[in-house]
């Protein structure tokens, strides 16, 4: 051989070394998994995405919440994320067979999502933190997401959805705020982050 069929096979091995690495050995490995049913509710871990949190899914990709906040606890082991509160057991490849894509996210200026439909299951009080972070969270850092929401006009009574906002940022009187189709389907994504049901992989559960 000479040096430029060597150098052509050294290129083609790298690439193929590369490829059974990175996506031949992966699906040999995960390709096979499926939801288990949970052994106490016969329900299947995890439950799919329904309803209107399949658009909240696409309404959290589109204003970036994944640059600040992750969806992945680390283990006990690797890391403090359980301490922490952000779930009773580290994620597996199994939680993120319904996502498409999987927001793991990579920064964490917020706290991790995973499991935000336990700790905070309040719809008023995820529209009040996306409205003005800082009133439902003092000391909030994070930004307003003010255009998922509309001003109105009270009508002859309040909407049952119209969202609690005190202080500089209240609507002027006879006015209140109210969520928009996106902020609701948001909300509804952000309900149906919960990953605490045990899975045989994730090891040490409550
Ligand atoms: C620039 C960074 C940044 C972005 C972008 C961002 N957040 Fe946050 N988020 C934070 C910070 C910091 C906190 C912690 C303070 C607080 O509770 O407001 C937080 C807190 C939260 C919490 C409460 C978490 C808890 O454990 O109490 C939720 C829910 C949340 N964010 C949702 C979102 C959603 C949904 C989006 C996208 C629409 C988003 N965030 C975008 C920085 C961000």
């Amino acid at each position: 051989m000479n040096r430029l069929s060597w150098l052509f096979a050294g290129i083609l091995g790298f690439f193929a070394t590369s490829w059974l690495g990175l996506v031949a050995y992966p699906y040999l490995q995960l390709g096979g998994l499926r939801p288990e049913r949970s052994p106490e509710t016969g329900a299947l871990v995890p439950a799919p995405l329904t309803g209107s949190a399949v658009a909240g899914a696409r309404v959290f990709a589109a204003n970036g919440c994944m640059y600040c906040h992750s969806q992945q606890v680390r283990p006990e082991w690797l890391s403090t994320d359980i301490e922490k509160g952000w779930g009773p057991r580290q994620t597996v490849a199994r939680d993120y067979l319904n996502e498409r894509p999987a927001f793991l996210g990579t920064m964490r200026t917020g706290p991790d999502l995973t499991n935000i439909g336990v700790r905070q299951p309040s719809v008023g009080w995820h529209y009040q933190h996306l409205y003005e972070p800082a009133v439902a969270s003092p000391g909030s850092i994070m930004p307003a997401f003010r255009f998922l929401f509309r001003v109105q006009r009270i009508g002859a009574e309040p909407s049952p959805d119209a969202v609690a906002v005190r202080g500089p940022h209240a609507p002027p009187a006879g006015y209140e705020v109210v969520p928009t189709a996106e902020a609701r389907d948001l909300v509804a994504y952000l309900l149906s982050r919960k990953h605490d049901e045990p899975l045989p992989e994730a090891g040490g559960n409550p």
